[in-house]
């Protein structure tokens, strides 16, 4: 769980390191966590020691971090589980206001240079890696700073404020109401940005949460047609005070790129070429002048495979970069499940102090582990022999691994939970495994939940299962003032350079469902040209060789690739020939009639997402609902289905009217009894009927 993070900080004696903080990235003691190493005072404030106040005042209890109010008002006996029966009905006060998390940070050191440690000034730092979402920072009683997107790792100096400190220094958190905040948003300056074509922003009466396409929060948490809208609020990853002195650094993010040399991103590359292997270290602090690089590589036993400096280093303010040609023969490739082993290896990338000379010595650690394979996602136009193997014309949409075409079987993945700092490690094990034996080799990490932590990509790393990411961008037209644009690109930056060490990661998504649906609905292209085919691709062309973009989860391609554009993909859009296949596809079916008629299905390259509304298992139902409520149309259960049945040209009372005249589903529908009849039509339509006279035997 992430709240066993508490670790203790070792101090080691040597030559060249006054001290070290073993520094925790995440809380799995797993192979990216535990291993960078950095020469500054790093303080884990996580776990216990954290109050959690209510805006009156009137509830003050302790908490315990990572953690979002609802998971400690619930430990604390204050509600009810969320999850179980109605009880989300009656919780909107805690969505609905400001929730302060507070603690002393005894542990700082004070003094500065006459303060007796390691002269020379010393810089105090926060790293906070989640705050989810509308943040005030407030540290010794005065404000530090406000952050509102839950998606960035953000960096706060406090030097000044701890000199002017009076008492233990108080660190407090105040996180103010998303639902409020939207809509005050929607209505200022940003407005012209943002036209949710789902619910639509303000103009929907009946949808208070409908604007959150103006927060860079988990929309999932204002409800989906699969989860509760509960809104939660807090400091959802871990946060660190850092003490930073001269020649001392402090790692805040590392981008491994490991490609076959010539390698440019969305195209195979040549197999025969070395690989290269490319290090780019984040940091805060102090970078020696003339520091180098030098990668130490090791397998999973432990045994030295090579180390070697890197070349062509270069270094700005805040980050250090090289890279070295590794020759194919030293390492085995890392493959899918079904495909062969998945190879790991362990990389080490030292930051050394001077050039390499006599008595230059280690300033800092990055560890990542490693494994060398390439992935694309081939969009290729069919080719002459593909044609004269009797493959059907129109473009390829398939991937490819170490050069070899192979046929992607998975499933989509959403949160492990609708709270993320109580998802846990053996949870998302046991499903990885089921998936595994499922024989399945992929996941499609739909958007939008949250970009996943490391700890998760390590799991599949280490059970290959490819990770199809996604930009947190789903079903709505997103602002694109300058505001907005300035978060999205800080946001693709850090979770693109954070995760891209991991074999697992397979290809960056700009979003969910996005050219589906304008091409449907003649609205917000400008917004999508701007975000999905100009900012997002910008930031992933620029940190990494290895990943193929596309800029929304159904796609029909492109029909150039320029690397020197500012727009490197024209896509396709709806210019396809007729009978010819481009793209893939995403698509549900709502009738029952037609479930079993083969000619509804939707035809492409590739399926994303297809089915049928099904219910959760009965185990997943004796969690969550009173044994009263175990029948198909009890309170609970047509509470916790959020799937209303209306589709695109629903009724008017089933879905909500936009100025443009066009009627679109409703994403959330609590209490939709249209969804749960599509499952019961269904079942008397295809299945036989049980007719038990206990309604809960029926049920099972
Ligand atoms: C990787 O190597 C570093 C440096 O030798 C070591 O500290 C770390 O424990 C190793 N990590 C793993 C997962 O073996
Ligand atoms: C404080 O707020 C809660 C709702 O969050 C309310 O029930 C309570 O009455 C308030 N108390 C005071 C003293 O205003
Ligand atoms: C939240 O609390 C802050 C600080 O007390 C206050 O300025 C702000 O108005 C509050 N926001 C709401 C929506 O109540
Ligand atoms: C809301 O409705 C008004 C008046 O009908 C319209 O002018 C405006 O464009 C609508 N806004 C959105 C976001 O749909
Ligand atoms: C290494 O990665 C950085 C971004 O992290 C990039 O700017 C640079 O071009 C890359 N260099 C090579 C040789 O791949
Ligand atoms: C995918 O292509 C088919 C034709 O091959 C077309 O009918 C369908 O509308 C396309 N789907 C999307 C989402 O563009």
């Amino acid at each position: 769980m992430w709240k066993s993070a508490v670790l203790p900080l070792l101090s080691l004696a040597g030559p060249s390191f006054a001290q070290f903080g073993w520094h925790w990235g995440g809380w799995r003691p797993g192979p990216n966590f535990g291993h960078d190493r950095n020469n500054a005072k790093v303080i884990d404030l996580s776990g216990d020691g954290w109050t959690l106040k209510s805006q009156n005042g009137s509830i003050s209890i302790p908490a315990s971090i990572p953690t979002q109010q609802y998971l400690d008002l619930y430990a604390s006996g204050n509600i009810g589980d969320p999850l179980y029966g109605l009880n989300n009905d009656n919780l909107d006060w805690v969505r609905d206001q400001n929730w302060t998390y507070s603690r002393g940070v005894q542990q700082l050191r004070t003094g500065g240079p006459r303060g007796g440690w390691r002269g020379g000034q010393t810089s105090t730092y926060f790293v906070f890696q989640g705050l989810d979402t509308f943040t005030t920072i407030t540290f010794c009683g005065k404000v530090v700073g406000a952050t509102e997107n839950m998606y960035r790792q953000y960096t706060f100096d406090v030097t000044d404020l701890l000199s002017s400190c009076r008492g233990t220094p108080q660190l407090s958190l105040n996180f103010g109401p998303a639902v409020p905040i939207t809509h005050a948003i929607s209505n200022g300056p940003d407005q012209d940005g943002g036209v949710n074509f789902i619910d639509s922003c303000n103009n929907d009466t009946n949808n208070e949460l409908s604007c959150k396409a103006y927060a860079r929060k988990e929309q999932n948490d204002f409800g989906w047609d699969w989860s509760p809208s509960l809104v939660p609020a807090g400091p959802w990853r871990p946060i660190y005070a850092v003490q930073i002195s001269q020649n001392e650094l402090y790692i805040n993010n590392a981008a491994i790129d490991i490609y076959r040399k010539g390698q440019v991103p969305n195209l195979p590359p040549d197999q025969s070429q070395p690989w290269v292997f490319n290090a780019s270290i984040d940091f805060t602090g102090d970078l020696p002048r003339g520091s180098s690089l030098q990668l130490t590589l090791a397998d999973s036993n432990g045994r030295r495979v090579l180390q070697r400096r890197l070349s062509g280093v270069y270094s700005s303010a805040n980050t250090i970069t090289g890279n070295i040609q590794i020759d194919p023969s030293t390492v085995s490739l890392w493959w899918p499940n079904g495909m062969g082993s998945q190879t790991l290896y362990n990389a080490t990338v030292d930051i050394l102090s001077g050039g390499g000379r006599f008595g230059s010595s280690s300033i800092a650690t990055v560890s990542r582990r490693v494994g060398f394979r390439t992935i694309v996602l081939n969009l290729n136009p069919i080719s002459e022999e593909q044609l004269a193997q009797g493959i059907q014309d129109g473009a390829n949409w398939h991937f490819e691994v170490n050069g070899q075409e192979f046929y992607a079987k998975g499933a989509n993945l959403v949160p492990a939970d609708v709270f993320w700092p109580r998802a846990d490690d053996q949870f998302v094990t046991n499903l990885f495994t089921l998936v595994k034996n499922a024989n399945m080799n992929m996941l499609r990490v739909w958007s939008s939940g949250t970009y996943l932590d490391d700890w998760i990509y390590d799991i599949a790393d280490e059970l290959g299962i490819f990770l199809w990411s996604e930009f947190q961008f789903s079903d709505a037209t997103y602002p694109i003032t300058e505001r907005y644009i300035e978060e999205y690109i800080a946001e693709a930056y850090y979770n693109v350079r954070r995760v891209n060490s991991h074999p697992s990661l397979a290809l960056w998504a700009g979003g969910n469902e996005l050219e589906q649906i304008i091409l449907q609905l003649p609205l917000g292209i400008d917004n999508y040209e701007m975000i999905q085919l100009q900012v997002l691709i910008a930031c992933v062309y620029a940190n990494t060789r290895s990943i193929s973009y596309i800029p929304s989860s159904t796609y029909n391609g492109f029909t150039n690739l320029d690397f020197n554009s500012v727009r490197p993909q024209t896509p396709r859009y709806a210019n396809r020939t007729p009978g010819n296949f481009y793209n893939d596809t995403d698509s549900y079916q709502y009738d029952a009639t037609e479930l079993f008629n083969l000619n509804t299905y939707s035809k492409g390259r590739f399926a994303d997402e297809f089915g049928y509304i099904s219910l959760p298992s009965i185990q997943s139902w004796e969690l969550e609902a009173p044994e009263s409520d175990l029948y198909v149309e009890s309170p609970t259960v047509v509470n916790h289905n959020r799937h209303s049945g209306a589709v695109f040209g629903a009724t008017e009372q089933q879905s909500f009217r936009l100025n443009a005249g066009l009627r679109v589903l409703a994403l959330s529908q609590p209490d939709s009894l249209s969804g749960i009849h599509q499952i019961t039509d269904a079942t008397h339509m295809w299945l036989p009927a049980p007719d038990l006279p206990d309604s809960r035997a029926n049920f099972r």
